[in-house]
C-alpha cells in the first residue's frame, strides 16, 4: 500500500490524552482525574428538554449552513451587550464546537509558510491546526512568572510573513487572564503590521475576583482583524453537544463559511436548538457553576500554598491552575507519572502544552469538591518523599 499523507505525521497526540489512557490501564481503581478539561456538571435540564422537543418535532433536518438564524440573533445581541461592540447575524458562524471554528478559520486565512504566533503554554490544537495549513508555528513564550504574554517579545517576533497570533484568554492551560494593557498592545501591534487575531475565548464566562475579561474585539469594533471563537461546551456544560460559534467580519465569514461548507453542512440542528435554550434562560445555571468552581479554585489554591516546592501564581479564569513544580523536578511528564503511580491523582505535564510549559503541570478543578479534597491530602503526603 501507498503510504498516507505526511499530514497525519505532523500531528502528535497530546500528552494529557495520552497520560489518561495510560492511566486507565494501570487498573487501579482508585485514580483520581484531575486532567479533565470539561465540565463535570451535567447539561442544565432545560437545555436537555429543548433538544428532546427538537426531536419529537421533527427538527432533525439540515439546518442554514451559517446556523440558525434565530440562533444567530441571540448570539448577535448577547455579545453587544456583553462586550459592547454592535455585531449582525451574519457576523455569526454556528460550528461543531469551537474545536472546528478553530480549524476552519486557520484553514482559511494560513498559507503555506505564513507564520502564525502561539503564546506558550497553549492549547495543543493550536499548533497542529497551523502544521496542518502548512503555516509557521512561532511561539512566543509568556513570562514565567506571570504566566501572560509580554507585548514586547511579540513584537520582536514579527515580520512581514506573520499572519496571525492566537489569543486565548482566559487560558488553558494556565488559567491567567491577560490585562487591558496586554490585550490593547497586542491589537496595536495587529494593526501596524496588518495580521489577524484570533481570540479562542471558551472560558470567558469563568472569572473569579471580579476579574474582567478583555478581549481584542473592544479594540477592533468593527472587527476588521479579529475573529472569536467561542463555544457553548465549557459555558453551559455542553461538551458533547459539538456547539460552537465564531464571529468576524461579514468578509471574513463568508470565506470561512466556503471551507466550512467543504468540512460539513452545518452544526447539528438539535444541538443548535439545545443551544438557543442555553443562552435564552440558563443564566441561573451558569451563575450557580462559576460559584462551585470559585470554591473549588479557592481549595486547590489554599492547598497548594501548604504544601512546601509548589509554587503557583493565582489563575483568575478557567477552572485549572498551572503550578510550577520545578523546585521538585523539572521533567513534568516525570512528575506527572510519580503522581499517578504513587498518589494515584492523575494530572497533565506542562509539556503537554508546549515546551514552555515544561517544570510545570496542569490541574484541573473540574471534579468535585471531595475528589479535590482527597487528591491534595494525596499529593501533599507522596511529594514529601520525592527524590529527583
Ligand atoms: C482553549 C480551548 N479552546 C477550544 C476548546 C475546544 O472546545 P469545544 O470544541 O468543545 O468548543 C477547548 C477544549 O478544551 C479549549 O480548552
Amino acid at each position: 500500500m501507498k503510504k498516507m499523507a505526511k499530514r497525519g505525521e505532523l500531528i502528535e497526540r497530546p500528552a494529557y490524552r495520552a497520560i489518561r489512557d495510560y492511566a486507565a490501564q494501570l487498573g487501579y481503581k482508585d485514580l483520581i482525574y484531575l486532567n479533565i478539561g470539561e465540565p463535570d456538571f451535567s447539561t442544565p435540564p432545560n437545555i436537555v428538554e429543548a433538544a428532546k422537543k427538537a426531536m419529537d418535532e421533527g427538527f432533525t433536518h439540515y439546518t442554514e449552513e451559517r446556523g440558525l438564524g434565530e440562533l444567530r440573533e441571540t448570539l448577535a445581541l448577547k455579545f453587544g451587550e456583553e462586550k459592547k461592540v454592535k455585531i449582525g447575524k451574519d457576523e455569526i458562524l454556528v460550528t461543531n464546537g469551537s474545536a472546528e471554528a478553530l480549524f476552519i478559520t486557520i484553514m482559511s486565512l494560513v498559507d503555506p509558510g505564513d507564520e502564525v504566533i502561539l503564546l506558550s503554554p497553549y492549547y495543543p490544537p493550536y499548533l497542529s491546526c497551523v502544521r496542518m495549513a502548512s503555516g509557521k508555528p512561532v511561539i512566543v513564550s509568556t513570562d514565567r512568572k506571570t504566566l501572560t504574554p509580554q507585548p514586547e517579545t511579540i513584537q520582536k517576533l514579527v515580520n512581514e510573513k506573520t499572519k496571525v497570533i492566537i489569543v486565548n484568554s482566559p487560558c488553558n492551560p494556565t488559567g491567567m487572564v491577560y490585562g487591558k494593557d496586554i490585550i490593547k498592545a497586542i491589537v496595536d501591534i495587529a494593526v501596524d503590521h496588518d495580521f489577524y487575531i484570533i481570540s479562542d475565548e471558551v472560558y470567558d464566562r469563568f472569572v473569579y475576583d471580579d476579574e474582567k475579561v478583555w478581549s481584542p474585539s473592544i479594540f477592533d469594533p468593527a472587527l476588521e482583524r479579529t475573529i472569536i471563537i467561542n463555544s457553548f461546551s465549557k459555558t453551559y456544560a455542553m461538551t458533547g453537544w459539538r456547539i460552537g460559534y465564531l464571529i468576524g467580519n461579514k468578509n471574513i465569514i463568508a470565506n470561512i463559511l466556503k471551507i466550512k461548507g467543504s468540512v460539513n453542512v452545518c452544526a447539528s440542528s438539535i444541538s443548535q436548538k439545545a443551544a438557543l435554550e442555553a443562552l435564552k434562560n440558563s443564566d441561573n445555571h451558569v451563575k450557580k457553576m462559576l460559584e462551585e468552581y470559585a470554591k473549588r479554585r479557592k481549595l486547590v489554591l489554599d492547598r497548594l500554598s501548604k504544601i512546601p516546592g509548589f509554587n503557583c501564581p493565582t489563575p483568575k479564569g478557567a477552572f485549572y491552575v498551572f503550578p510550577d513544580i520545578s523546585s521538585f523536578e523539572r521533567d513534568s511528564l516525570k512528575f506527572t507519572m510519580y503522581l499517578l503511580k504513587e498518589a494515584h491523582v492523575v494530572v497533565s505535564p506542562g509539556k503537554a502544552f508546549g515546551l514552555e510549559g515544561e517544570g510545570h503541570i496542569r490541574i484541573s478543578y473540574a471534579s468535585s469538591m471531595e475528589n479535590l479534597k482527597m487528591a491534595m491530602d494525596r499529593i501533599a503526603e507522596t511529594v514529601k518523599n520525592y527524590q529527583t
